[in-house]
């Protein structure tokens, strides 16, 4: 797994190696694949100006291999988004937010002008749902969600132990059938409390990149 992960990564610096510029800032998601890419980004932190990141943990890896990290909200254009998934369907439909950082990861995805998605094999399915699908919601929200969810179907669980980057809880809800990612992804999104649900129907990438 760690080999398929590390050879997408470097697949991932060839892909934007070239397309580097002085003044580019990238976007950086979250994740252990990720990891990988951050640590083959280091070789290259001289050919860009640097980057936002979806994550503390990210923004903490750049920063140790000496790249600047900026807030979105200072930075004009973010040219690239490296970012993992957790189930990628055919049509580039993603399942993300297993680290629980899917909302930072949208609002970067949704800010850059590529999504270059980087996985390993066991992430590609034909149909999403098998891996549970995150919502992060404000804490005093959760129950009143949960239940909104049951009623869909869904069987939601409280991932205990564990808040965001943001101070919010994350719902892990099995049994969805996302037959429709767009109509899910809206449908969830619509339930007051609801900050964001991992579903990227919306933000998919335009490129997925898959390790050997
Ligand atoms: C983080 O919340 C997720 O969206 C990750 O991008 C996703 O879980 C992929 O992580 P790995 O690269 O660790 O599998």
């Amino acid at each position: 797994m760690s080999a398929s992960k590390i050879s997408v990564a470097k697949k991932a610096i060839n892909y934007i190696e070239k397309k580097l510029f002085k003044d580019m800032v990238i976007g950086i998601g979250t994740g252990s694949t990720v990891n990988f890419f951050i640590k083959e980004l280091s070789s290259l932190k001289n050919h860009f100006k640097g980057a936002v990141s979806s994550s503390n943990a990210s923004s903490e890896l750049l920063k140790e291999i000496g790249v600047e990290v900026f807030n979105l909200n200072d930075v004009n254009e973010v040219s690239f988004y490296i970012d993992g998934a957790d189930e990628v369907s055919p049509e580039n439909f993603l399942i993300k937010g297993g680290g629980g950082a899917h909302t930072r990861e949208k609002i970067v995805a949704a800010a850059s002008k590529e999504f270059v998605c980087i996985v390993d094999e066991s992430k590609l399915v034909k149909k999403l749902g098998a891996f549970p699908l995150p919502i992060e919601v404000i804490p005093e929200s959760r129950s009143m969600v949960s239940r909104k969810i049951i009623a869909m179907g869904g069987l939601p669980e409280y991932r205990k132990g564990f808040l965001t980057d943001q101070g919010n809880q994350i719902i892990d809800v099995k049994n969805l059938s996302i037959n429709e990612p767009e109509a899910l992804e809206i449908l969830i999104n619509n339930i007051p409390g609801v900050v964001d649900n991992g579903l990227f129907a919306f933000n998919k990438p335009s490129i997925v990149l898959v390790g050997e």
